[in-house]
């Protein structure tokens, strides 16, 4: 080793020793002659000073340093001289008197220093990712990773699962994404998919009678980036075979047990609560809900029936009983949101949620409600409204009016960002919850037919079975999906193991028999070979480490992530290839059309 020591680790107790230390010179200073560099590496800072009982070339040497060099350094630890003991790092009591110094290896200028509190534009970090991942913050998030996946297999290892790869080279798998295609060299004109998920090869397993698969798994989805997606991500899959729903989540809370206690030295109560996913679209307008705060959603939609207020008025007496009318009572809030931010939050909702706009009134002192359209109201009907919203003077009510849906996007998205504008969300709360019973198809209006919500997969709940050939709507699924403060971290369902109930969803969701054989023939084949009863569940890996680090975009929890357009700064990939490459594949890429 080119070291005895790390630069971490050196204390009181270790006054006097002799020690080697190398790393990255962080920051280099002059007092008067005597010269001192912060060195650093993944463990820590250590301060070495320059001055007696070293020659002149060595200090000119360390004049010439700059930051981000890698150098060797040789000395004596000892204690530094009492006012200048440094309190926010570990190794802060000590300092090396160096006897020797060597320059390991010369930096060019770096576009950003590691140790620098300002940091330049993602752009700039994602293409020197090798000198943002030197930044301690990178580097305690992608230990904090690391330590979950071990707590993880520990846990799956007592619990007796068995940890199993699948191919990354696969057929394609409906999870509702787009697929990421690999044409077949040998096969010219055919394409490998690269997995959305290891569903299809997990419940596989189960028939070949694993009974508890688990795996940290590679996933790749074609679709449109957000701060907690990327297009390649890492789940934590599993499948267990003889189990129901609440066996799943029963094995997942004591997941999170362990995993609040081991990685946060925290407790967490379980059971972890449940809703249905009515009631969380009811009180919250969304399917992962965020719970640190209230401000939930209470609707007004027999009141709207009655009053002149156009906008209210039709969207609750719109055909089939579409449409609703439904608030949020941000309290206190009134004196916070002039007019022109208002204005704000109304262009917002148009823009993000295709609404047709956001009413709204203030309490005033005495407890009325004051808005433009109050003059559309009766006095009983804005006291009925009060009432319903529990107003009271400095309460500010956003009102949405149109159809169920519209409304859950709107008040949902008004009520995450009041939350936040107004503080109400305690950031250190690791609030969990389970939803569970989501609805098992939903008709997609531009196809006009009905899609899975999760995957074609999915069992629906044994009572709701009859609806499938009349009213798909109402059928239920044996689906949950875990919370964790407002973010969908997991979700999962049992699963269909009889071909018949299988072919019969497959013929609901419009794939002809021939299609579904060509495409997952194999699995309704294997269902016929004696298939256990399973289900299962996938965590989404990095969105769980960026709400354990606090942070609040994946890509700082991923070692080389891929920017919103789902390109690679560093490496540059996507690019282009050779045209013999495209040549062997038989591809010929057609540039208009680029
Ligand atoms: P699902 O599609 O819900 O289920 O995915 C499981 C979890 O993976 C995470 N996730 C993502 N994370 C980052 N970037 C993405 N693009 C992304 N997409 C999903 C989410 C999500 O909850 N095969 C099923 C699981 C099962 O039924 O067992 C599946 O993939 O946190
Ligand atoms: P109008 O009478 O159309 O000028 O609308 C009066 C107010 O109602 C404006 O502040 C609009 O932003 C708001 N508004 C319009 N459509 C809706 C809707 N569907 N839901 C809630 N508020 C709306």
């Amino acid at each position: 080793m080119l070291r005895t020591k790390t630069c971490g680790e050196l204390r009181r107790d270790n006054v006097g020793e002799s020690v080697t230390l190398a790393g990255w010179v962080d920051a280099v200073r002059d007092h008067s002659g005597i010269l001192f560099i912060n060195l650093r590496d993944r463990y820590g800072l250590t301060q070495i000073v320059f001055s007696h009982g070293i020659n002149t070339e060595q200090l000119n040497l360390v004049r010439s340093l700059h930051p981000e060099d890698v150098v060797q350094v040789a000395g004596v630890v000892q204690l530094r001289p009492d006012g200048i003991v440094n309190k926010k790092i570990a190794t802060g009591e000590i300092e090396i008197q160096a006897d020797q110094i060597v320059v390991l290896n010369r930096t060019q200028v770096v576009p950003f220093q590691p140790s620098s509190p300002e940091l330049p534009s993602e752009e700039v970090r994602l293409k020197y990712r090798y000198l943002d991942l030197r930044r301690p913050a990178m580097q305690k998030t992608l230990g904090l990773r690391h330590r979950i996946t071990k707590v993880m297999r520990d846990y799956f290892d007592e619990l007796n699962f068995v940890e199993i790869e699948t191919p990354v080279l696969g057929k394609s798998t409906p999870e509702g994404a787009r697929d990421y295609l690999v044409p077949s060299r040998v096969s010219q004109g055919e394409f490998y998919a690269l997995p959305q998920s290891p569903q299809l090869y997990k419940q596989i397993l189960m028939i070949a009678g694993y009974d508890r698969y688990f795996q940290i798994a590679r996933c790749f989805r074609d679709e449109d980036l957000r701060a907690d997606r990327q297009p390649e991500f890492t789940q934590m899959d599993l499948e267990m075979s003889f189990v129901e729903m609440d066996d799943i989540i029963e094995t997942i809370n004591g997941l999170m047990v362990r995993l609040m206690r081991d990685v946060l030295g925290r407790e967490l109560k379980t059971p972890v609560p449940q809703m249905s996913y009515d009631e969380a679209m009811e009180r919250f307008g969304h399917d992962a809900p965020d719970l640190r705060f209230g401000m939930e959603l209470i609707d007004l939609t027999d009141i709207a029936a009655g009053v002149d207020f156009r906008v209210f008025r039709e969207a609750a007496l719109m055909e089939g009983g579409k449409g609703r009318v439904r608030a949020i009572n941000a309290k206190g809030a009134a004196e916070k949101y002039s007019r022109k931010d208002i204005d704000g939050l109304n262009s917002w909702v148009i823009e993000q949620f295709g609404a047709k706009g956001v009413a709204w009134f203030k309490v005033d002192a005495e407890g009325k409600l004051a808005s433009p359209i109050a003059k559309n109201f009766s006095e009983d009907q804005l006291r009925k409204i009060a009432e319903r919203l529990d107003a009271k003077p400095g309460d500010f009510l956003l009102f949405s009016a149109d159809t169920f849906g519209t409304t859950c996007k709107v008040l949902n998205g008004l009520r995450r960002r009041l939350a936040a504008e107004l503080g109400l969300i305690d950031a250190d709360e690791m609030n969990f919850c389970w939803i569970v019973r989501f609805p098992m198809f939903d008709w997609d209006e531009e196809e006009k037919r009905w899609v899975a919500m999760h995957h074609p997969f999915t069992a629906p709940l044994k009572t709701d079975l009859s609806y499938i050939d009349n009213a798909p709507e109402k059928i239920r699924a044996e689906a949950y999906d875990l919370v964790l403060n407002g973010f969908e971290i997991g979700g999962g369902t049992i699963r269909i193991h009889d071909s018949q109930i299988q072919s019969r969803v497959f013929d609901l969701l419009g794939l002809s028999i021939e299609t579904a054989k060509s495409q997952f023939g194999f699995l309704l084949d294997a269902l016929q070979f004696g298939a256990p009863p399973h289900g299962g569940i996938a965590l989404g890996l990095d969105r769980l480490v960026m709400l354990f680090a606090g942070l609040d975009n994946i890509r700082d929890c991923i070692a080389f992530p891929k920017t919103t357009k789902a390109s690679d700064l560093m490496t540059g990939a996507p690019s282009n290839v050779a045209k013999k490459q495209l040549d062997e594949l038989a591809i010929k890429i057609n540039k208009e059309n680029k």
